[in-house]
């Protein structure tokens, strides 16, 4: 076996390049995959960029990462060489802080973040914390299980977790990966799926998604309409735009919440009226953990949800990252390795 492996690293700010790293062995308690697909999240843009808090270049970017396990470190017993597993962007918790004392692992003050503080899956070979890999079912591939691994476990989690009822109403802003795959939950939960893009072209693909009514926020004010409906009992806010997401809060019902899990540089712009008369509530999520990975993986074979995807060589990451970036992507690119 080669004692190298291609990655994609970030050299420095702005900059993605093509480089070859030594192999290393796993470390106790960790595990080193072959990787064999990576989707590209849109928060890969703060390692690209380099403004993750904490950030040190080079980092190999990539939390959307499916592999197959070919070493293990000592003290690992749960998987075993040969085992197809991936990694999201929880990779591991400290075990010793105080939201982890409290049994809260997925807000762990100092986690391990594939693709921030640790090198991710933009690459051929990846090392992993045996405690934050989720096992891939067979029905899933690699390329398909990819997506699931963040935009997926951070949709479901948050739907699965807003204390909703079958048949409520429930928006989904943003038609991206997060939110393709967001409105494809949202309908197999059984809520009355509502889509919110900009433009006419997220139409169609909205609907096929599962969506039964779409909101195009160019010719119509999505709160106004949400009211119209009844109001809406969650608003899963996936659209990196902090400005658009502010006003969203007026089209919430009574009680109604707006999740948000998206991360936009600029600032919310907020209203108190529809906070207090009516008792809505705005609060973020992310991701989940890794036994959360595995149920979002195991939903999405029982409900038949698979992400909408286009490959791309490994080699290519760049050039598929800016596609991303450019909204481009539909819905999700992953890089693929040629295993
Ligand atoms: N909470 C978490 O754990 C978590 C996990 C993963 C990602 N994130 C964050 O979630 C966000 C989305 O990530 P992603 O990977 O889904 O990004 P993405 O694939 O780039 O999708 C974002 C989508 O938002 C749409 N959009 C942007 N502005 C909009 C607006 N004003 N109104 C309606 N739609 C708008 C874009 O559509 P058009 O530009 O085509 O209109 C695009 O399709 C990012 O901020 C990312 O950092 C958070
Ligand atoms: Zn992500
Ligand atoms: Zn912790």
């Amino acid at each position: 076996m080669a004692d190298t492996y291609k990655a994609v690293e970030v050299s420095a700010p702005g900059t993605l390049r093509a480089v070859r790293r030594s192999i290393s062995e796993p470390g106790a308690g960790q595990v080193r995959m072959r990787v064999e697909a990576c989707g590209i999240c849109h928060t890969d843009a703060a390692t690209v960029t380099g403004i993750y808090p904490g950030l040190n270049l080079p980092r190999i970017p990539g939390h959307e990462v499916v592999g197959r396990i070919e070493a293990l470190g000592s003290g690992v017993s749960r998987w075993k060489i040969g085992q197809r597993v991936g990694v999201g962007f929880f990779g591991g918790e400290d075990g010793v802080c105080e939201p982890c004392r409290r049994g809260d692992i997925v807000n762990c003050q100092n986690p391990v973040i594939p693709g921030v503080t640790v090198d991710g899956g933009y690459a051929e070979v990846m090392i992993a914390e045996a405690r934050g890999i989720a096992s891939i079912p067979d029905e899933l591939t690699s390329v398909e299980a990819a997506p699931l691994l963040c935009a997926g476990i951070t949709t479901y989690n948050a739907l699965r977790n807003a204390g909703l009822r079958g048949g409520d109403l429930v928006a989904v802003q943003g038609i991206g990966g997060l939110g393709h795959l967001g409105i494809q939950f949202a309908r197999h939960m059984g809520f009355h799926t509502v889509a919110i893009g900009r433009g006419r072209e997220k139409e169609k693909p909205a609907k096929d998604l599962g969506a039964h009514v779409y909101i195009d926020t160019a010719v119509d004010d999505a709160a106004a309409v949400l009211q119209r409906m009844g109001g809406a009992r969650a608003i899963l806010a996936t659209a990196p735009s902090g400005g658009a997401m502010g006003p969203l809060v007026s089209g919430l019902a009574a009680r109604g919440k707006l999740i948000v899990v998206a991360v936009p540089e600029d600032q919310m712009q907020l209203s108190a009226f529809p906070l207090v008369f009516g008792g809505r509530s705005i609060y973020g999520s992310l991701a989940g953990t890794a036994i959360d990975t595995e149920d979002t993986l195991a939903f999405s074979v029982l409900e038949n949800i698979r992400p909408m995807i286009e490959t791309v060589p490994l080699e290519q990451a760049a050039d598929a990252y800016a596609r991303m970036m450019q909204g481009k992507a539909r819905f999700r690119m992953v890089l693929v390795t040629g295993q």
